[in-house]
């Protein structure tokens, strides 16, 4: 099969927004207790944080790490986890019919952001709680001093203020397993009030409105636009969450599955859109991609947890080749739409349906759907440029027919890096890709790809660089690139 696209410097989208590789830490299964956190692990530090997922974290680029949920932020009394450690209360977290310690809470949690050199992006409880805990935890994460709340931060041990300024309005609050779900005019009302309300405390946060849990639900659309008629102009963004598996065995649906969020993304502007011009307002509303990631639901479905224990092991999926090449096409998505999508979470960062794996008092290690993650964030730079791949189709159960090649680029005219990122989603036919560049001379300075004979295969404990991107030959000829993408893979060239 043959492919082709035209690269182009003065195509541009948007600039490359870091915020795009963010990631996502719950309190929820083994995220953070044996995940971020494990005192007594031979490679912990002084406050407990264990050495070698902080050293993944930082080489997996991660920028912003939502927290404290996902789920579990609605019923969550961020008040439970500050002050010494042993008067902390223990709770139930009815969102995992789980126990939580509170060993770590927010300070904790920004210490170890600071450690991994990540921005925090704060959620807040709108599902049992309101206006008033919005203002509290506010007040004490980001008040200078002086008043209660900030003071007892300040005896805490955090002198400074921890300066968070992305906020989270509550979470998937359209979804009836949601502690306090709501109706669309119920979380809009609620949502609006509060980010006034967090906005009088200070004018420059940056807050993002729950949308639709997926594209699939039933409300999808219909939420959007009666969260944002209400909230329009009191929110900076609104979320989008999507999680995606191989159902009833259909893999080329499966490898398709950017088509979704391509989708999923358009919709969302379209609607915000809508409501802006209808309320007559120049503003455009952004969107935080809060959730995204593969995530085998319906195994966890199938084997649900053990109730009521302290961070037990839940849906530690295990990823392999075909999943690691999906999570590529889903950055490439997520980077071809800069102009609108402001902030990313892959969901989550360790354990739970995460990139990185780590064992209690035993090792850490790369999941297959580290390496695209990690290679974007490091290589996406400067502006993200408009890619039409001239590519051929192949039937899909799902979402009809659609291109076996999938692709984007950036251009970093500080360092005159053109990096491409290309899919091929066949299952047996690798696809010659031919690139024109309308650029000046250049020359291949990298090149890589994520593919393998065996697609089931996986990282584990005791083979954990089973899979690993490989060097990838190319051909640059004049300007024109020649790149094989074998079946099934997810591809990188930089060209300096
Ligand atoms: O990431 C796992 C869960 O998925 C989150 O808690 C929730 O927000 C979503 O449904």
């Amino acid at each position: 099969l043959n492919a082709s696209l035209v690269l182009n410097p003065d195509h541009v989208v948007a600039p490359v927004r870091r915020r795009i590789f963010g990631s996502f830490v719950e309190h929820m299964g083994r995220c953070v207790y044996t995940g971020i956190y494990e005192p007594g692990h031979p490679t912990a530090d002084e406050d407990g944080f264990r050495g070698d997922v902080l050293a993944l974290t930082r080489e997996l680029g991660v920028s912003l790490v939502r927290y404290p949920g996902g789920n579990f932020v609605s019923g969550y009394r961020w008040e439970d986890g500050i002050g010494p450690a042993a008067s902390r209360p223990v709770r139930r977290d009815l969102a995992w019919h789980s126990i939580e310690t509170n060993e770590v809470g927010v300070d904790e949690f920004v210490r170890w952001a600071r450690k991994a050199d990540v921005e925090v992006m704060y959620a807040v409880n709108l599902g049992t709680r309101g206006v008033a805990e919005a203002l509290d935890v506010h007040e004490y994460l980001n008040h200078e001093g002086g008043t209660h709340l900030s003071e007892l931060r300040r005896a805490n041990g955090s002198e400074a203020p921890h300066g968070v300024t992305l906020w989270c309005l509550g979470n998937e609050l359209d979804g009836p397993w949601q502690t306090g779900h709501k109706t669309a005019h119920e979380y809009g009302r609620l949502a609006a009030e509060t980010a006034r309300a967090l906005r009088q405390a200070e004018p420059g946060l940056e807050l993002v409105a729950c949308g639709s849990s997926h594209s699939a639900m039933p409300t999808f659309g219909e939420w959007e636009a009666t969260v944002l008629e209400l909230a329009y102009d009191q929110v900076d963004h609104i979320s989008c969450h999507a999680y995606y598996e191989v159902l009833d065995g259909d893999v080329d649906s499966f490898l398709a599955s950017a088509v979704d969020m391509d989708y999923f993304i358009d919709r969302v502007v379209a609607t915000a859109d809508a409501v802006g011009a209808r309320l007559k307002s120049p503003k455009r509303i952004g969107l935080s991609f809060d959730e995204w990631n593969v995530w085998y639901q319906k195994r966890f479905q199938a084997d649900p947890p053990v109730e009521w224990e302290v961070a037990p092991r839940v849906i530690e999926d295990r990823y392999d080749v075909t999943d690691a090449v999906v999570v590529g096409s889903l950055l490439i998505s997520l980077l071809r739409h800069s102009d609108r999508v402001a902030a990313a979470c892959q969901a989550q960062l360790v354990n739970v349906i995460a990139p990185i794996r780590s064992e209690p008092g035993g090792p850490a290690w790369r999941q297959t759907t580290f390496h695209p993650f990690a290679l974007t964030s490091r290589l996406a730079g400067g502006q993200v440029l408009r890619v039409e791949a001239v590519s051929p189709t192949y039937p899909t159960a799902r979402y009809g027919d659609v291109p076996v090649v999938d692709a984007v680029a950036t251009h970093d005219p500080a360092t005159g890096d053109v990096v491409v990122f290309a899919v091929n989603r066949h299952r047996a036919e690798p696809v010659e890709l031919r690139v024109s560049l309308a650029f000046g001379a250049v020359e291949v300075a990298e090149s890589w790809t994520l593919s393998d004979p065996d697609t089931s295969a996986t990282n584990t404990e005791h083979d954990p660089d089973r899979v690993v991107p490989r060097p990838q030959p190319t051909d640059l000829t004049g300007d024109t690139l020649t790149v094989v993408l074998p079946p099934v893979s997810w591809n990188t060239v930089r060209l300096v």
